[in-house]
């Protein structure tokens, strides 16, 4: 099982060459894990020398507190900046960046500390949270890991600020990299191109929309592009509103037509859409059996063009009485 998860990971990971084998075990960790909130793993990208030069210590050094002062538009300039040297020349431990997307409080927050635990140097966590929320999150992972945020509501474009701002917040800590599978699909019917709107043609034309999720994982290259956009994110803001969801298509549709090449055209999110309705089945405590983990292996996939029978890194949705029995099959059954 570990090594068939390392062969997994060896393909897709863009960093593949600059790991070490240190840093295997929280992606193999990862590929067993469950979630609720959105995750982003954040890919490789290099440093330009003359940067390294005059701010080596800013830029190698993650900010230590996430609380800057720079407003959206300070943050995103920021974050855009894109070394173009691929040979870091120093070490550097990559990490994957976990962007949590919440109101308030992580009802999974001890599963998530255990999750982490022995990980220390592998990962950074950023919450976006509603500003009115005065997390205390300690003692815990979470601790002093929120970013200045601002309100963020479901299917409108503050939801996508939200994500932005957490891409960006991720991409000043240059060690972040790793992973991109972006899921998306191209829909008929009234919930996929039924959304589009003529009005966003010739940047957006009908056979370019896609529908995805909010659970993505993207590399620094893609974690770029969807901050620096300055095309496509007006026509979304005004001709995708209120039954449109901004937030299952903008990024979807936007990467999709810059760079098809890199998405992974499945998600890796685990989802149970057979109890029908407009959501999807929540799984609550009397779920989460020793069964309940064969969904990890339930459907066979395409992984490098080769077929695979472990298709999902994350699941959703659970119930917060869904906790006790998770924290209680954990490390028999996730590895952790
Ligand atoms: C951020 O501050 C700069 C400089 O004061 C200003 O030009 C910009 O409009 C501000 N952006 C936002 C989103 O407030
Ligand atoms: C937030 O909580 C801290 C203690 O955890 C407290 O010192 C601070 O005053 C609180 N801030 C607000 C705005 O309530
Ligand atoms: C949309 O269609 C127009 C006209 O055919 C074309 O010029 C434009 O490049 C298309 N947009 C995209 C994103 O392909
Ligand atoms: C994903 O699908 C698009 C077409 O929609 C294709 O151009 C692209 O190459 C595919 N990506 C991969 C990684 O197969």
């Amino acid at each position: 099982m570990q090594s068939k998860l390392m062969a997994l990971e060896e393909g897709k990971d863009p960093a593949s060459s600059v790991r070490t084998n240190q840093s295997r075990t929280l992606p193999s960790r990862a590929l067993q894990f469950f979630m609720i909130f959105l995750v982003l793993g954040l890919g490789v990208s290099t440093v330009s020398v003359y940067m390294i030069r005059c701010f080596k210590v800013q830029i190698i050094r993650p900010p230590s507190n996430l609380l800057h002062t720079m407003n959206d538009t300070e943050l995103l300039w920021r974050a855009s900046s894109v070394p173009r040297i691929k040979t870091y020349p120093f070490k550097r431990v990559p990490k994957i960046a976990f962007m949590f997307l919440t109101k308030g409080q992580l009802p999974m927050a001890p599963l998530w500390e255990r999750f982490f635990k022995g990980n220390e140097d592998l990962y950074s966590i950023y919450v976006h949270s509603l500003p009115s929320y005065n997390a205390s999150f300690t003692p815990s992972v979470f601790y002093r890991r929120q970013i200045p945020s601002q309100l963020a509501e479901w299917g409108i474009m503050s939801m996508c600020d939200a994500e932005r701002r957490l891409l960006a917040n991720a991409l000043l800590d240059i060690s972040n990299e790793w992973y991109s599978f972006m899921g998306l699909i191209d829909e008929p019917g009234p919930y996929g191109r039924g959304r589009y709107d003529e009005n966003m043609a010739p940047e957006v034309n009908l056979t370019d929309w896609r529908k995805g999720y909010q659970w993505f994982e993207v590399n620094r290259e893609l974690a770029v592009k969807i901050i620096e956009d300055t095309t496509y994110y007006p026509k979304f803001k005004t001709f995708c509103q209120l039954a449109c969801y901004v937030d299952e298509h903008y990024f979807q549709t936007m990467l999709s037509i810059q760079t098809p090449h890199l998405l992974a055209n499945r998600s890796l999110t685990y989802v149970d859409w057979s109890r029908g309705g407009a959501h999807p089945a929540t799984f609550g405590k009397a779920d989460i059996k020793e069964e309940f983990f064969k969904i990890f292996e339930s459907e066979t996939c395409l992984y490098n063009n080769q077929p695979s029978s472990l298709c999902f890194l994350f699941a959703r949705k659970f119930a917060p009485s869904a906790l006790n029995p998770l924290l209680e099959f954990s490390s028999k059954l996730l590895g952790f």
